[in-house]
């Protein structure tokens, strides 16, 4: 006899254990952009295809038979291709056998990094505004997330307050150099600073550098790898997707000292376990030639110096100075009083120009009437949005 009953499948209610994340400005700004037609200079991606010489290199990487799973830590040339760009450009040998490992993009290669590190009840500080996937990450790690402001105007570290943060909990802090998205980067004696104040801790550093390529005015990008008491306790994580236009193919990769990396792979092996072969090879065949990511700031310098001078022409908003990424950010109060959120909602549905208020990025939705426009796009498009932002 069958025991079904005719009451109907029960769902069981599942709780949450992200109450605080829900739709991100993001979704909600590049759908709103897209509805009314706008420029959509709001999410950090290029409106141009990469180079198609790395088209061709993926086609013939498939066509070779390059389509089984890679080795759990990525494929040996396209870590012995990252541990040389390192060494050549930081001056840091790490070794492509025990302390590169190819990711997922950053997106989670930084909660690779988490879950390794931080253990319950561990804090993590991360320096507002930041990456959104930063604090979400840290609190599925069952961590405690520790918010210290970068200085408001400027978004220069304040290190009396970083380390007033730090404490006998501290397992981790997410430094973001060049920053998204206030376009800062931080400077030589910055990160001294920070190897310093670190030096008698146990706290160990993610340091998220996926705009390395992207530092403008003949400033050079501080990679943690070249200051040696910050490389000793760090994960340093690019993307690929970033430095050569690519960001739908979430590839990117992590350097650690080999006992942090120990760790990382472990929970890497049974997170992703691999990462996609074809474009791996790709990838390690257009890294010999290092002329694409040298060339990169001189190719965004010319972006931004393009969008900031039509701004500046042609707008009563006031440019804050965007040293790296591809981010520009301005000061709106001379142009409105709405905040940034309905600012940003009002210049894309009126103006048809899409940015992101500065508030999305950071827990209490700190308001300092700054938005953020990329400049990652054809000229063209940055063209038709200064059109546009010059009937403001
Ligand atoms: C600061 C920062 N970190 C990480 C990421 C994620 O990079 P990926 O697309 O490689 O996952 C982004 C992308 O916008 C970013 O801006």
């Amino acid at each position: 006899m069958s025991t079904a009953t005719s009451s109907s499948p029960r769902t069981p209610a599942i709780g949450t254990k992200l109450p605080a994340v829900g739709t991100t400005i993001f979704t909600v700004m590049s759908a709103l952009a897209a509805e009314k037609n706008a420029v959509n200079l709001g999410q950090g991606f290029p409106d141009f295809n990469c180079d198609p010489k790395l088209l061709e290199d993926v086609t013939s990487a498939m066509a070779a038979g390059h389509n089984q799973y890679p080795p759990m830590p990525g494929i040996p040339a396209l870590r012995q291709a990252i541990a040389g760009k390192i060494a050549a450009l930081y001056g840091h040998s790490y070794s492509a056998a025990d302390e590169i490992t190819v990711t997922a993009g950053a997106t989670q290669a930084i909660i690779t990094a988490i879950l390794a590190v931080v253990r319950a009840g561990d804090e993590v500080i991360v320096l507002e505004p930041c990456y959104d996937s930063y604090v979400p990450n840290i609190e599925l790690a069952g961590g405690s997330v520790v918010r210290v402001p970068l200085v408001p105007g400027t978004f220069r570290p304040d290190f009396d307050k970083i380390a007033a943060a730090l404490s006998p909990r501290t397992r981790a802090i997410i430094v973001n150099t060049p920053h998204n998205p206030s376009a800062t980067v931080w400077t030589a004696a910055e990160m001294r600073k920070l190897e310093e104040l670190l030096a008698p801790t146990d706290v160990f550093v993610i340091a998220d550098e996926v705009y390395e390529h992207m530092v403008y005015d003949g400033a050079q990008h501080e990679s943690v790898a070249r200051f040696p008491g910050l490389a000793a306790r760090s994960f340093i994580v690019s993307s690929f997707g970033k430095t050569y236009h690519v960001t739908g193919w979430k590839v990117g990769f992590v350097a650690a000292p080999a006992p942090l990396m120990a760790e990382f792979r472990k929970v890497h092996q049974f997170n992703v376990f691999t990462v996609n072969t074809p474009m791996q090879h790709a990838l390690a065949q257009y890294m010999a030639d290092p002329a694409p990511y040298l060339e990169l700031p001189a190719f965004y310098q010319r972006k931004r110096d393009l969008f900031a001078a039509g701004l500046a022409e042609k707008t009563r908003f006031k440019l804050l100075r965007s040293e790296g990424s591809y981010f520009q950010c301005v000061d709106i109060s001379a142009v409105s009083e709405l905040s940034e959120a309905d600012f940003c909602l009002w210049l894309t549905r009126e103006i048809g120009v899409a940015a992101i208020p500065l508030s999305a990025f950071y827990g209490n939705g700190f308001d300092q009437r700054v938005v953020r426009f990329c400049f990652a796009k054809k000229e063209e498009t940055l063209l038709a949005a200064l059109d546009r932002l010059a009937r403001l």
